[in-house]
Parts: C-alpha cells; sequence; structure tokens
C-alpha cells in the first residue's frame, strides 16, 4: 500500500516503559504508570477523577452500570455511531432509542433529542465524531430538565474544547479510547471519565470488579471485601506504561495530526462534487479524521475503489445501528435522513502522526483527478 489508512505512531519510549515493568515486576492495574497517566489527564484536561480502563467499550458499560440502567429503562444515542455505545446498555437491558444526525455533521442533532424522552428514559449518549464537539449547552439543558444522565463518548475526541472545556468533562461522563486506530493509543484502552463527584467511589469499586481494593491500596482499609457489583475493567500496568510514552509525546502527535488536516483542507478546497469536513466555531479540532461527502454512494464507493487500486486506503465509516437486527428500534417509523447521507457518502482519507507530504500529495492528486 502506497498510502494506509492508518499506521499506529510509536514514539520509541514504549518499550524502555514497558521494560521497567518488567524488571519491577509490577505487572498488574493500578500501579506507576496507570498513576502517571490518571495525573497527566487530570492536569491537562482538568479532569477531577478518571480511570483507565482496557477499551473505551469498558468505560461504556462502566457507564451503564454506574447510571444504574435497568430492564426497561430508555437511553438515547445517535444511530450513526459504533455499536459499544449501544451494547454496553442493552447488556444491562436497557431499549435503545436512535437519533438522527445534524443535516451538514454526523453528530446527534440535538433539536430531536426532547421529542425522543419518554417517562423510561434515564440517559443521553453523545458521540463526538471525528473528534468535532456536539452542540453541549442545549444537550445538557435538557439533561438537567428532564433529570438524565449524560455520557460523552468522546472515544475520538481527545483534546478537543468546545467553548473552551475539553469534551468528556461536560456530561456527567466521558469517555476516551486509546486503540490502535486513536491519535493516543495502547493497542487497547480507554479511559472513564467520572465529573459528577456523586459516582467517584462507586467508579474505582466497579473498575476493581466490585472490591474496595482501590481503598486497600491507599491504606483506608485493612483488607479488601466484595461490596458492589463490578468486574475487572482496569488494564495491566504493561498497557498503562505503553500509553504513558504516548502521553508524553501528546504535542507532537497532535501538531502533526492537525497539520495533515490543514494540508488536505488548503488543498482539496473546491473540488468539484465533494463537500469537506465542517467544524462549528464552537468545536476546536484534534484531526482524528479527515472524511470528505461524496455526491452519493456510487460516487463514494466508486472514489474508494479508485483509490485502492492506486495503492490507497480509504474506507467509508459507520453502518446505522437502526439498521441492525440486534435490537428493533423501540420507537416506530423513524427514518434517519441525516444519518443516511454519512452512511452513504461519508469517505474517511488516510491520516496519521508519520504520514509523508508525498503520501499527502498523492491522495489529494487522486481525489481531485477522479
Ligand atoms: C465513537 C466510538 N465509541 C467507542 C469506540 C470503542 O472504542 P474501543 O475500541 O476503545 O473500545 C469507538 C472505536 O472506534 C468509537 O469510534
Amino acid at each position: 500500500m502506497k498510502v494506509p489508512f492508518n499506521i499506529p505512531h510509536i514514539t520509541g519510549q514504549e518499550s524502555q516503559y514497558i521494560n521497567d515493568v518488567i524488571e519491577t515486576k509490577q505487572l498488574s492495574g493500578n500501579g506507576k504508570y496507570t498513576g502517571l497517566c490518571h495525573n497527566w489527564f487530570k492536569e491537562k484536561f482538568g479532569i477531577k477523577h478518571c480511570l483507565l480502563t482496557t477499551s473505551c467499550t469498558d468505560a461504556l458499560e462502566m457507564t451503564s452500570i454506574l447510571s444504574d440502567i435497568q430492564p426497561g429503562d430508555e437511553v438515547i444515542i445517535p444511530t450513526y455511531t459504533f455499536v459499544s455505545a449501544a451494547n454496553a446498555f442493552v447488556l444491562r437491558g436497557a431499549k435503545i432509542v436512535f437519533a438522527d444526525s445534524q443535516k451538514d455533521h454526523p453528530n446527534i442533532d440535538h433539536t430531536q433529542i426532547e421529542s425522543l424522552i419518554t417517562p423510561r428514559t434515564k440517559a443521553i449518549v453523545v458521540v463526538h465524531y471525528a473528534g468535532v464537539a456536539c452542540d453541549m449547552d442545549p444537550i445538557m439543558e435538557i439533561a438537567a430538565k428532564h433529570n438524565l444522565v449524560v455520557i460523552e463518548d468522546a472515544a475520538q475526541a481527545i483534546g478537543v474544547k468546545y467553548k473552551g472545556r475539553f469534551l468528556g468533562t461536560i456530561g456527567h461522563f466521558g469517555t476516551y479510547s486509546f486503540h490502535a486506530t486513536k491519535n493516543l493509543q495502547c493497542g487497547e484502552g480507554g479511559l472513564l471519565i467520572v465529573n459528577d463527584e456523586k459516582y467517584i467511589k462507586r467508579s474505582e469499586i466497579i473498575w476493581e470488579k466490585g472490591t474496595n481494593r482501590a481503598a486497600f491500596i491507599r491504606g483506608e482499609v485493612d483488607k479488601y471485601t466484595w461490596v458492589d457489583v463490578g468486574s475487572s475493567f482496569l488494564p495491566s500496568e504493561l498497557n498503562a506504561a505503553f500509553l504513558w510514552a504516548q502521553l508524553e509525546n501528546y504535542d507532537q502527535i497532535q501538531n502533526s495530526r492537525l497539520a495533515a488536516w490543514a494540508y488536505y483542507e488548503k488543498h482539496l478546497a473546491g473540488t468539484q462534487n465533494i463537500t469537506l469536513p465542517n467544524i462549528p466555531d464552537f468545536s476546536s479540532n484534534n484531526a482524528h479524521i479527515f472524511y470528505i461527502l461524496c455526491k452519493d454512494l456510487k460516487h463514494r464507493d466508486n472514489l474508494s475503489s479508485s483509490l485502492k487500486e492506486k495503492g490507497i486506503q480509504a474506507y467509508f465509516h459507520f453502518i446505522r445501528l437502526d439498521s441492525s437486527n440486534v435490537q428493533q428500534n423501540t420507537v416506530a417509523d423513524l427514518h434517519f435522513p441525516n444519518a443516511q447521507i454519512f452512511e452513504q457518502r461519508l469517505l474517511r482519507l488516510p491520516i496519521f502522526k508519520d504520514i509523508t507530504k508525498e503520501q499527502l500529495i498523492e491522495v489529494i492528486m487522486e481525489v481531485k483527478s477522479f
């Protein structure tokens, strides 16, 4: 492949920190590197409380337990998103109520949320697609009015600000992903951000298999016992050590991606039949995804095949969750015309920390000449 879709960036420090973990034999979770990562997130993003997890999916499952989702409760999520946001709640018996995207962006159309609320609604999951912020002020207002929990799935949105506040720190909970495809990565990994203090104590217990082991490690209790439901949501120190090497290089990683993103934007501007991504004024950008919108499905598929023939990997993204058989939508006869646009017309171009100018030029030329 001349231009692969993604090559995970390795900073060079990962093996040193992993060796440190091996030499000190402190391999299980919640050790030195987990602590370093937690403190980094707190200082960098002004987070009150966070917990490293084995994935963003696990962090979302923790929010589902913490929100006390019961069978029959309803959770509103955008249909144009990754399966984990739905699964986390379906696993606890919730019914998923899907919302459409905005007309001009894959993010949830917040003007639709209120009409989807019923007496059974417990939570709203918003997803900051491509690292672009949802309009959080009206969403938080609706949630406060109806006493709902807001979960920000910020899997793709590390480092992005909404009106000056970091994504993941605005709702009751936020989640990040450190999957190998994300800006900062450790193969598989995630972060749960707890913004509402009333959930902090329980989050640590759920994280540590339903025990008070975290309190025991801090010397607050003399033995640790089974105190609540929970699972093994914490990653080993090997993963945390890898992630620490990435966090130390946060600025270089983000800046390189932003430069690549800006290059695409500048040189693809004005290309016939193609719409470039739209970032509202209230959001900053972390260059997680550079997507273009093609004219229609046929145009998108033909373009992606043509790029593939030239050695360039470009991918569509989500297939609408409401079209899955796993759970029928509870609100009958809803259509999702905007999500359908992004399902059919969106094409993601290669972007990663180490993409070269020559590779960017190659992609731009092929897209333009198609
Ligand atoms: C919006 C969104 N949410 C959740 C996830 C799941 O993340 P993870 O692979 O860390 O579980 C992803 C992964 O791509 C995602 O894009």
